[in-house]
């Protein structure tokens, strides 16, 4: 179901028209809905049925704490990537006992808050990590639960920069080499060795690539058992993609049932999914400053830019822009571009559509990796977040002013 249809020639966020947020809060802005955040996590939760298992929703997506707070509510577990990730994760009630860390760069600081919190796994990512753990852990008297991240070297046939399964990639531990690593973890004091942990990637839109992984990462399982290594959980990454454009990626219960057919018994599987969770979970509202037609191009220039939203900039990423109030006119071809100072600073190319100076348009699928990736560059205040439930809105991050930029900013004595 779309939580943001449109009624009476607006487009809508559940009960409330784009138009009323942007009048009230103004643009740019971001705009998410409760419901679409709630059925998507519930699709995947409901899909795994009595098998033990744990969604642990990728903070990396969307980390606004009101976010965090509505999937804690429905159970959610957390996959996180840093302290401030995993302070996030409390502020916003998460429960510790389903945290997992992931993350190629993890600091003694981290590991030793994450321990003291009682966090449920740690995603170890290189030998070099797992000593680290061992002797922080120590250092707590304190034995750290651990799965090792393995990279089972499979092709997920997405865009190269959110591809992390190949061998050249820099997560993970090379899968043939895992069985030495993990008898090294057995023989660590203050390491306890839960799971084996595996993410190729973002965006995926086939099945084969997990169920290529899945395998890989059952035959280590069977490897490990011979070594007398017993493994309480298998944690399968995220990296479901959703449709921006004409993608048709599996649905949610599709990808957990899939899974499951390989699973033998009773054993508890893990997700991270965060894309299919939060991006069609909320759109980026921005209003039109300027028509500027030229001889070579159309340029209608917005009041939002690359600094919210990078993913058409950084991977030439396509997601849907529409009018918020469609109306007649012209239709032409427009870029749509930005106030800031870079040619790769673009919203979307070539689109269709009628357009007048005031409109308001919305980026879709801008609920992941939108906010979470914005910057303060050319000094722009970042987007407010609207939470909307219902007929309710409600501002869950301000509009920053420049003088949140300034606050940490001093002139030389
Ligand atoms: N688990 C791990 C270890 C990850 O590295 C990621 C994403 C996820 C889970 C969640 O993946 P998802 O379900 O969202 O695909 N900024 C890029 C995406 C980067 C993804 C990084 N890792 C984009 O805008 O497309």
């Amino acid at each position: 179901m779309d939580h943001f249809p449109y009624r009476d020639g607006t487009l809508y966020v559940e009960e409330l028209p784009l138009t009323l947020l942007a009048e009230r809060f103004g643009t740019p802005l971001y705009v998410y809905s409760r419901a679409a955040l709630e059925t998507h996590y519930r699709a995947f939760d409901d899909a795994f049925g009595d098998h033990p298992h744990q969604v642990c929703y990728a903070v990396k997506a969307n980390s606004n704490v009101a976010v965090l707070n509505v999937l804690a509510r429905c159970g959610a577990g957390f996959d996180i990537v840093s302290g401030g990730e995993l302070e996030r994760v409390l502020r916003a009630g998460g429960d510790p006992d389903k945290i997992v860390f992931s993350g190629v760069g993890k600091t003694a600081d981290e590991m030793a808050r994450a321990l003291q919190i009682g966090i449920h796994c740690f995603n170890v990512e290189s030998a070099a990590e797992l000593e680290l753990l061992n002797l922080v852990a120590g250092e707590l008297g304190q034995e750290a639960p651990i799965a090792i991240r393995v990279n089972p070297d499979v092709d997920a046939q997405t865009h190269p920069y959110i591809s992390t399964g190949l061998k050249e990639n820099k997560f993970g531990v090379d899968i043939r080499k895992a069985p030495a690593l993990y008898q090294r973890a057995a023989e660590l004091p203050h390491i306890r060795i839960l799971g084996i942990d595996c993410h190729i990637g973002s965006q995926l839109t086939r099945l084969e690539p997990f169920e290529d992984a899945l395998e890989r990462v059952l035959a280590l399982l069977t490897e490990l058992q011979e070594l007398g290594i017993e493994i309480h959980h298998l944690d399968l990454g995220g990296g479901l993609g959703v449709t921006y454009n004409d993608e048709t990626p599996p649905a949610h219960e599709d990808y957990v049932a899939a899974l499951l057919r390989h699973i033998p018994g009773e054993l508890p599987v893990h997700i991270e999914p965060g894309r299919a969770i939060a991006a069609n979970a909320g759109v980026f509202l921005t209003q039109v400053l300027f028509l500027k037609p030229t001889e070579h191009r159309n340029f209608a220039i917005v009041d939002g830019a690359m600094n919210d939203l990078i993913r058409p900039s950084l991977y030439s990423a396509w997601q849907d822009i529409v009018p918020v109030t469609p109306h007649e006119a012209d239709c032409r071809d427009w870029d749509i571009v930005g106030p800031v100072c870079e040619t790769g600073d673009f919203l979307g190319k070539d689109r269709a559509l009628a357009l007048e100076a005031g409109d308001l348009l919305a980026v879709r699928s801008a609920g992941a990796y939108g906010f979470a990736m914005a910057s303060n560059y050319n000094s722009r205040g970042r987007p407010a977040e609207i939470l909307v439930d219902g007929d309710q809105a409600f501002v869950v991050r301000q509009r920053e002013t420049i003088e949140d930029q300034l606050k940490l900013e001093t002139l030389l004595p």
